[in-house]
Order: C-alpha cells, then sequence, then structure tokens
C-alpha cells in the first residue's frame, strides 16, 4: 500500500511526499532506468529506479532476483524504492506474438521479487492512431488493471500497483482511461505510450494528453510520465501535474555521444568546455567523455534540474522556470501555448497565493485569468476612469498590463504586484484590454474612460465601439 501527500503546490504541479513499504520519494521524482543486464549508473541519488520485470523474467538475472529479490539485481547497496515496468513496451515494439506472458503472469512474478510498484500488462496505443483500435486499447487496459486490483487484495504482502491511462491522441479516450483507472484503485497512474510526443517534440500534444488524464484522476493520484527522460521537459510536465519521471534516455542519448542540458542536447564533440558543474564536467573536455562519464553527466544533470523544479514549486515560480525552460526551443514554445490554452484549469488547481510573479511574456497564466475571473467584484461608480498611468484624483481604477482593471488599494498586494517590464508587449497589452472589455460588458450602465500611453491595439478600436472613450496620456 502507499501514501501520497502534498507538501507544496503551484500551478498543476505540487512536491509531495509517496510512501511505499517504509520507504518515503520526495516527487517529482526521477527513476532512472536499470537494465540488470547493462550498464549500471550510479545510484547515490536516487530515492527510486524503474526496472523491467519481463526482461528480467525471460534474463540471466530471474533465479537471482527470486532469490535475493529485484533490489539486489538492481544495484548494489541499492536500497531506495523499485518501481517494475511490466513487458508492455516490448509488446507494443515487437508485437504480442513475441510476449510470452500472460497479465496474472507477470504481475505474480512482481510480486514474488519484491517490487514495491508493480505494472499490469497494459497496451499502449501510440498517438495518431485509429479511435477504434484506442478504444480497445483503453478498454484491454483497464480489464487489466482491474484483474490486478482482484489478484493483489488476494495477498497480504502484494505490492502497490500502478494503473496506465492510455488512449493515444484522444483526450476524451485519455480521460474515460484515466477515470476507469483510478475507479479500480491504484496506487500511482503512469500516462503512457507517450515517448513518441517527446521524440517527435510534440510538446503542445503532450501537454494535452496530460491535462485530458488529469481530469480523470482525483487529486490525489500520483501520476508517472513514462519515458520522459530528458530535463528541458521536466518544469513543463511538472506545471501539468507529473509527479513522477523515468530516464532510460541518459544512457541512450550517451551510446550517440549527445550531452544533456536543460535547455537541450548538444553533440559532446562539438564542445570545447562544458557548460556544467557535476563532477564528471568539471576539468574535462567534450571529446574526453566516454559513454560511461556522458551516461553519469546526463543523469546528473537530469537530477539537478528535479532540484531546481521541486524549489521552484516550494517557490511559487514554477512558471518562471517553464516560461524560462520553454524559450529554449520553438516546440517547447507550443507546450508553452498550450498551457496557456489550459490556463482556465490550470487556475483550478493553482495556489491562489504566492510570493511574487515575475511576468516574463506569457499573459495566460493563472494568476491573469483569476484577476479577470474576478472582475464581477469591482463596483463602478456613473463614470469610471481606467488608466495605465500613475494614480491620482478622481479614485481610478489601475491598468497594469497583462492585468485588467483593478483598485488602486490592490496594487502592492498578490498579484498586482508583479513585476512587469516598463513597456509592455503587445500580448500582456491584449490581455488587459479584455479585461476592459470585460469589465465593460459587465456594467453596461456605466460611462468608462481609458486613458493609455498612446498604444496602437486594435482591440482599442472594438473598445470604443463599445462606448469607451480613450484618451493618451502625455
Ligand atoms: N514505457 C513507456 N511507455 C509505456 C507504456 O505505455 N506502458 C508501459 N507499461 N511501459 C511504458
Ligand atoms: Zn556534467
Amino acid at each position: 500500500m502507499s501514501r501520497f501527500e502534498i507538501d507544496a503546490k503551484d500551478a498543476m504541479g505540487r512536491v509531495g511526499s509517496l510512501e511505499l513499504g517504509g520507504r518515503t520519494v520526495t516527487t517529482p521524482a526521477l527513476m532512472p532506468v536499470v537494465n540488470p543486464h547493462l550498464h549500471k549508473p550510479d545510484l547515490s541519488e536516487a530515492d527510486i529506479v524503474i526496472t523491467n520485470s519481463y526482461i528480467i523474467y525471460t534474463g540471466d538475472s530471474h533465479d537471482e532476483a527470486v532469490k535475493d529479490g529485484v533490489r539486489s539485481v538492481v544495484g548494489e547497496g541499492f536500497d531506495g524504492v523499485v518501481v517494475t515496468d511490466s513487458g508492455s513496451y516490448q509488446m507494443s515494439v515487437y508485437g504480442d506474438d513475441e510476449v510470452d506472458v500472460s497479465n496474472r503472469e507477470i504481475l505474480g512474478f512482481q510480486r514474488r521479487i519484491g517490487t514495491d510498484i508493480a505494472t499490469p500488462l497494459d497496451v499502449p496505443t501510440p498517438p495518431d492512431a485509429a479511435r477504434e483500435t484506442a478504444e480497445g486499447d483503453v478498454e484491454t487496459t483497464a480489464e487489466r488493471v482491474r484483474e490486478a486490483v482482484e489478484l493483489y487484495e488476494g495477498y497480504g504482502d502484494a505490492p502497490a500497483l500502478n494503473a496506465p491511462v492510455q488512449g493515444s491522441t484522444y483526450d476524451d479516450l485519455r480521460e474515460r482511461s484515466a477515470r476507469e483507472a483510478y475507479t479500480a484503485g491504484a496506487d500511482v497512474y503512469p500516462v503512457g505510450a507517450v515517448v513518441p510526443l517527446m521524440s517527435d517534440y510534440r510538446f503542445g500534444d503532450l501537454v494535452d494528453t496530460v491535462v485530458a488524464a488529469k481530469r480523470g484522476l482525483g487529486a490525489d493520484a500520483p501520476v508517472h510520465l513514462f519515458g520522459a527522460g530528458h530535463p528541458m521537459v521536466f518544469a513543463l510536465a511538472v506545471a501539468v501535474g507529473c509527479d513522477l519521471f523515468d530516464s532510460a534516455a541518459y544512457a541512450l542519448y550517451a551510446e550517440e555521444g549527445r550531452y544533456m542540458t536543460p535547455e537541450g542536447t548538444v553533440q559532446v564533440d562539438d564542445l570545447d568546455e562544458l557548460p556544467c558543474a557535476c563532477s564528471v564536467c568539471r576539468g574535462a573536455s567534450g571529446d574526453k567523455l566516454g559513454f560511461e562519464a556522458l551516461a553519469q553527466h546526463n543523469l546528473n544533470v537530469s537530477f539537478a534540474e528535479m532540484r531546481r523544479v521541486r524549489e521552484a514549486v516550494r517557490a511559487g515560480n514554477l512558471l518562471e522556470l517553464v516560461e524560462t525552460r520553454c524559450r529554449a526551443h520553438p516546440d517547447l514554445l507550443d507546450g508553452l501555448r498550450r498551457l496557456g490554452a489550459h490556463a482556465e484549469t490550470v487556475e483550478r488547481y493553482d495556489p491562489a497565493s504566492k510570493s511574487s510573479f515575475f511576468y516574463l511574456g506569457n499573459p495566460r497564466r493563472p494568476e491573469v485569468v483569476r484577476h479577470h475571473q474576478r472582475l464581477d467584484r469591482l463596483e463602478l461608480g456613473d463614470d469610471t476612469l481606467v488608466t495605465a498611468g500613475r494614480a491620482r484624483g478622481r479614485d481610478p481604477l489601475l491598468l497594469r498590463p497583462p492585468f485588467g482593471p483593478f483598485p488602486l488599494e490592490l496594487a502592492e498586494t498578490y498579484p498586482l504586484n508583479a513585476e512587469t517590464p516598463e513597456d509592455p508587449d503587445d500580448d500582456a497589452v491584449d490581455s488587459a484590454l479584455r479585461g476592459v472589455e470585460r469589465l465593460v460588458s459587465l456594467n453596461p450602465d456605466a460611462t468608462v474612460t481609458l486613458e493609455h500611453p498612446g498604444w496602437t491595439h486594435p482591440r482599442l478600436d472594438s473598445l470604443r465601439d463599445k462606448g469607451v472613450r480613450t484618451e493618451v496620456y502625455g
């Protein structure tokens, strides 16, 4: 059995404690993928790892795992939490004719080797599959999850259970799959078959997929993003509510000479100097990093990014980190925009008060959405001045892009005390003028005058059409 407690929240992200069999993992956490038959990394920073029970079942370490437990085949002295995957991934890559194991059999084996979290034989459906295929796979996955719950209920020493969420790129199927998994009553909910979205840099679709899955899950459900191992996506994925990540990428990238950074990947041979403070990189040059050193750097930089993300959640500035990361690649920017498209959903999860707000160019933030929703609480006199300039006399409402109008007395309170650029960008002005529009439509009888410094935004024309007087101040 497991317990998941949430200790801090930001956007849809959280820092939590996942308790399993006397061990506690602080989330969001990175689980290095360990293949017991290949190179084993230094796991001293790992509280939790993931390995593949199908590979153990069919391989040389089978007997040792049964005799001494899965922890002994993961790595010498490793005493953290072990998650095991089933053969589903092999099945989806090589076809189910090649994977000669049943759901009950692989679940029984995972219990025998003493895993902490076991995974049933879900059916991963790749992105853009035919809808009927995706529907069928969601149903089979749900049956396998229910079979797992029933099977493990019969044992006092059963592991905790992963209930994978499938549904391909159909958001309604993702939500349905998540609801079925959550209703069955598992411990952790991995969002599956998203590796192709990440390897094709479809970060917008990745955001949609996770948000759809979250809709079908309770807020108390720990969510694992299956196969997400690049540090550049951690902040974004945590912001949409993922708690666990697994990385085989650190080793797979190293095999191709690829050096991970929180902003992306570079070919290590191209680097004269290494932009990283980890133990591998200090004093080394790119052409001297062999496979093991490169894999260890990739893991080190991934752990460091996860620490940074957790701190950002605790400090309430995760969305600033997401914006910084998502400006490193145009495809990540698509992810950021898609997060903005879900701003109303994000707003429902986001804590109402944090310590600071830095505006970095993305107006679709929960704080702004919330402020605009609350404009109906403002009472207007007959004759109202909204000014983007300095407050004075007449008791005006202030306009500070990206926020819509607010009274002077709120100017020093969160989030209206945000740090914003002196000279607002078009998106911020657009957002502020939307706020004025909403104010006007909520108060059809009021006369509103808007003072601005000479903006030339088309929304000013539509405000004038709605009867707002506009004045430019000097
Ligand atoms: N590893 C990466 N994706 C998946 C998935 O969808 N299911 C399982 N079981 N393992 C995975
Ligand atoms: Zn390094």
